[in-house]
């Protein structure tokens, strides 16, 4: 058959929000993908989200849509390798930014220093980069919707790239997959 485009993601946002679990869902080797667990599988999916451990630099990570071939720089959160996020703009076809939409801390000036650092980096102001957002952890008791996070990160200024986003919860897999199918369908 065709061969699939191959596209760049860069997977940002801030320590804790819950970027590798998110990507790890992705992952092929995730079988709660293919429909609900069996109690037989049930133990390698939990696995999978259980062993993650805050990224230190980035991973290298593929996945695949109906017509995409990703491959997704998930890099680390933590302020010490956030200089690292620069240098991957350029390459990338795409951006996916994680909130933890649970975290009290996340204050209006966090969410509108992560927005600048993503939004406006020099050399990519002028793209049209897609940008979906995950406003991650929604089953938490104090998570806020995604509406709310939106309008925190004021994302109705954003007018120079197509943007979307999407309430998840990791841990199970919601959400992630209305995130990619609109991915694959505004990545030129
Ligand atoms: P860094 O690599 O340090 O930047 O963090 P990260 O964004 O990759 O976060 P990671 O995926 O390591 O998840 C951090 C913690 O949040 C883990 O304990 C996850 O199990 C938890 N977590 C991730 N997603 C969710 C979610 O949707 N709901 C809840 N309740 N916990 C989540
Ligand atoms: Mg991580």
């Amino acid at each position: 058959g065709l061969k699939k485009k191959e596209v760049n993601v860069l997977c940002l946002g801030l320590d804790n929000s819950g970027k590798t679990t998110i990507i790890n869902q992705l992952k092929p080797s995730n079988l709660r993908l293919y429909g609900p667990l069996s109690d037989d599988w049930k133990h390698v999916s939990q696995t999978q989200t259980q062993d993650i451990v805050p990224t230190i630099g980035f991973n290298i990570e593929k996945f695949k849509s109906s017509s995409l071939s990703f491959t997704v720089f998930d890099m680390s959160g933590q302020s010490r390798y956030r200089n690292l996020w620069e240098h991957y703009y350029k390459e990338s076809h795409a951006i996916i930014f994680v909130i933890d939409s649970g975290d009290k801390q996340t204050d209006r000036q966090t969410f509108f220093t992560c927005s600048l650092v993503f939004l406006l980096p020099p050399d990519i102001c002028s793209r049209r980069m897609p940008v979906l957002l995950f406003a991650n952890k929604s089953d938490l008791r104090e998570a806020m919707s995604s509406v709310k996070v939106s309008q925190l990160l004021c994302l109705e200024n954003i007018k120079d790239k197509p943007w979307h986003i999407c309430a998840s919860n990791a841990v199970k897999g919601e959400g992630l997959q209305e995130g990619v199918d609109w991915l694959q369908d505004h990545i030129r």
